[in-house]
């Protein structure tokens, strides 16, 4: 059943571990996207923002990093979740566009193979 909220956060936080100790990067991350709705969530250089849509992805490293609060997409909790479970919601109900194609892309393998690995996983 399709849940009125696309995303609902609610006291998100996410600590990375630095030298030893977890340290949070953002906290008590309150917000609702409904369905139809845009929401564009603006802030500094190193206010958080990426660090919230990689935790909304499920692509923080789960040794490096603990996300507490809850992650709503489409009413499906995501803050736990890993593997194959997560990669079926990866792509087909979120995405995310990275902001640095070195980081995000691999330079050995040609785009057009990167793009068709996405559709590929899920028969698009
Ligand atoms: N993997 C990580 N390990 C440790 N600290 C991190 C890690 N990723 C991000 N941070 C820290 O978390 C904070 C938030 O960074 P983030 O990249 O989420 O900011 P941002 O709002 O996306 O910035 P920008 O506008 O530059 O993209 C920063 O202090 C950053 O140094
Ligand atoms: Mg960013």
């Amino acid at each position: 059943m399709e849940s009125e909220n696309i995303l609902e956060a609610k006291q998100v936080s996410v600590a990375f571990r630095i030298a030893g100790k977890f340290q949070k990067a953002i906290y008590d991350i309150d917000l609702r996207l409904r369905r139809g709705e845009v929401l564009a969530i603006v802030g500094e250089s190193g206010s958080g923002k990426s660090t919230f849509a990689t935790a909304v992805m499920g692509l923080h490293n789960s040794k490096q990093t603990q996300i507490t609060g809850s992650i709503l997409l489409d009413g499906e909790e995501v803050i736990g979740k890993t593997g194959d479970s997560m990669a079926s919601i990866r792509g087909s109900k979120v995405g995310m566009i990275f902001q640095n194609p070195l980081t995000a892309l691999n330079p050995l393998m040609k785009i057009g193979q990167q793009i068709k690995e996405m559709l590929a996983v899920h028969d698009v």
